[in-house]
């Protein structure tokens, strides 16, 4: 009997999962792969059915990052990342299938049918963590405009913040009962185990549940597709401590990946190609209210490498816009090395007054940020700056430790130009000899280990590439195509002779040839062929030039032929066996006949 339920309940598996595999396939065929791409992605036009930029999934100079159009795929061809616009989703995002398919669905508006809304339990945990954030999100917001709201409203209108900057930035007020968001979500009826992971909420030593944020002014954070996934709360009053309290890891806020105002900012990042980067929420709030779109908040944390990769899809170009006291400066030297090391060009923003960027702008007004913006000085200036006023400059010990301490930041440039150009600058503007600077520059470079990550080029004949693009991307001609290129032998010496099996054996049970169909049905090293043939440049192919392909396998079919013969041939003649010699020759003419005439 209990048999009989798992066989039911696995039958039902199947069924749905069959559901999904339909939904797959039909979103898939709504959404363009480039813009969802593009979405995360700053992608340049490389083709007319492909796009190209830096890859998100590793750290690069030069771009090897392709999305293909016609077969809805991207490639990276450094390190090897790759495949449809689910898995693309699902990797950029830290996102199960399911929730990969789900968020394109609502994205494109495209309803999700019933049958396959069938979730894992972690998709199912971290869909029940968003709805409590959307529910929470509410609940503050409209704390901050009722009765219990006055002390927040009239804390934000002394810190200079109109209610429509406030609405803009979905600012909230947690009360300070302690038991309102509790009450919430058991209204809702979530479990206690969804209610404890949401971070939202904590637990006594006895069991009982309270409210994380109490009495706090909220500041909601987004994922970059705009979803709640935690919040900040600030203390209302100097003595409650901590000054702010974020949300604590949960399935669905990683820390360390997360940008505070990304997914506001990141179209006019893209537009301007510049970001700022500051530090605190306030002040991401305050430059953006003066105008500057383009400002995103590390948010509590130092700064990681997978925060510089979040903004790197974005713009290359950085301006870091720290509070002016020695805790700012230092996270700032701190970021700089992190940034030059995903390759970002830094430049350094200083405010003066002892005024951070959310009071710059209110005190000094827009034009004036505009213009420290504009004097932003490249990271090196910046950083002999501070190394200057370390050390005293009159002695020698004084340059070396300043020109020490520039090092780090030397070893990072990979450009030679670049840091020619540089030690030039540096040695003037520390007064030392040019020679010096170079020198130490020179020294410091051969210390540095860099790890090439280039993957070797796959070899691939012009007719092979040809013809694959022609199957998988043409097919009003495939058919005729794989008619004339399966009889010939010489399909069998090719480097793509397994891909062309597998096309062949689709085609013969009537599968539709798509990429990711022959794909699917290949080992990794006729993969990165088939990637390389058919993703990496852009072909189109006529009729015309596919039909050519073929004669130019067949013509090297009949090359193949004569080889073989002559060499039986002269065997043959070696042996004595007139009469098989002159057979074989009769065989050759004739074989050249035919390829005189298809010539
Ligand atoms: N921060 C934090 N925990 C603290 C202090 C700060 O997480 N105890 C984070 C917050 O994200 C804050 C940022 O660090 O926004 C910068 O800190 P700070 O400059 O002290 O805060 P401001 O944003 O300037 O806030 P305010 O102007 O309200 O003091
Ligand atoms: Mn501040």
């Amino acid at each position: 009997m209990e048999h009989l339920a798992e066989m039911a309940a696995n039958l039902c598996g199947i069924i749905a999962t069959r559901g999904a595999m339909d939904f797959k396939e039909q979103l898939k065929s709504s959404v363009d792969i480039a813009s969802v791409v593009g979405e995360y992605v700053r992608l340049r036009k490389s083709g007319t059915q492909r796009y190209m930029g830096l890859c998100p999934f590793h750290t690069e100079k030069k771009p090897s990052f392709t999305v293909q159009v016609v077969h809805q795929l991207y490639k990276c061809f450094s390190c090897g990342a790759g495949g449809d616009v689910f898995k693309f989703v699902m990797e950029i995002e830290g996102i199960s299938f399911y929730e990969a398919m789900k968020l394109l669905a609502e994205r494109y508006g495209i309803p999700m049918p019933k049958r396959s809304l069938v979730a894992d339990e972690d998709s199912k945990l971290r869909e029940a963590v968003f709805q409590m954030h959307e529910l929470a999100q509410d609940s503050f917001r409209a704390s901050l405009k009722g009765p219990a709201g006055e002390a927040p409203r009239s804390y934000l209108v002394r810190r200079g913040m109109v209610p429509e900057t406030a609405e803009q930035f979905g600012l909230g007020y947690s009360e300070r009962s302690g038991r309102t968001l509790l009450r919430l979500f058991e209204q809702h009826q979530f479990t206690a185990s969804q209610i404890e992971q949401s971070g939202l909420v904590r637990k006594r030593e006895d069991g009982s549940f309270y409210d994380n944020f109490r009495n706090r002014l909220m500041f909601p954070i987004h994922n970059e597709s705009g979803k709640i996934i935690g919040f900040g709360g600030r203390a209302l009053s100097p003595d409650d401590n901590p000054k702010y309290l974020n949300s604590p890891e949960t399935p669905i806020y990683r820390k360390s990946f997360v940008l505070y105002n990304l997914h506001r900012a990141k179209e006019a990042i893209r537009k301007e190609d510049r970001v700022i980067l500051v530090e605190g929420y306030m002040d991401a709030i305050g430059v953006t209210a003066a105008g500057f779109r383009a400002v995103v908040a590390s948010c509590g944390t130092s700064l990681t490498p997978e925060q510089v990769k979040a903004v790197k899809r974005h713009s290359q170009r950085i301006v870091v816009n720290f509070d002016p006291d020695a805790p700012g400066a230092n996270a700032a030297e701190r970021s700089i090395n992190l940034l030059l090391e995903e390759g970002l060009q830094v430049r350094i923003m200083e405010l003066d007054g002892d005024l951070d960027p959310d009071e710059y702008c209110k005190e000094r007004g827009a034009a004036a940020y505009q213009e420290r913006l504009d004097k932003a000085k490249g990271y090196f200036y910046w950083l002999a700056d501070r190394a200057r006023s370390k050390y005293d400059m009159h002695t020698s010990e004084g340059i070396v430790s300043v020109l020490k301490s520039l090092m780090p930041a030397v070893q990072r440039i990979s450009d030679k130009l670049e840091r020619m150009a540089i030690a030039n600058d540096v040695a003037g503007y520390i007064g030392v000899d040019r020679g010096m600077v170079l020198d130490s520059f020179r020294k410091a470079v051969a210390e540095r280990h860099e790890k090439a990550f280039e993957r070797p080029r796959v070899e691939i004949r012009a007719d092979e590439r040809v013809l694959l693009n022609a199957v998988l991307g043409e097919p009003e001609i495939s058919s005729e195509l794989i008619r004339e290129l399966r009889p010939i032998g010489a399909m069998d010496r090719l480097s793509s002779r397994r891909i062309f099996h597998v096309v062949f054996a689709l085609d013969a049970a009537g599968t539709p040839l798509t990429f990711d169909e022959v794909n699917a049905r290949l080992e990794e090293t006729d993969r990165n062929l088939l990637a390389e043939a058919v993703l990496r440049e852009d072909v189109e192919v006529s009729r015309e030039e596919a039909l050519a392909a073929v004669e130019s396998i067949r013509r090297s079919q009949a090359q193949n032929q004569r080889v073989e013969l002559k060499a039986r041939i002269k065997e043959s003649e070696r042996g004595g066996r007139w009469e098989e010699a002159l057979h074989l020759m009769e065989e050759l003419q004739q074989l050249e006949r035919t390829s005189r005439e298809r010539r």
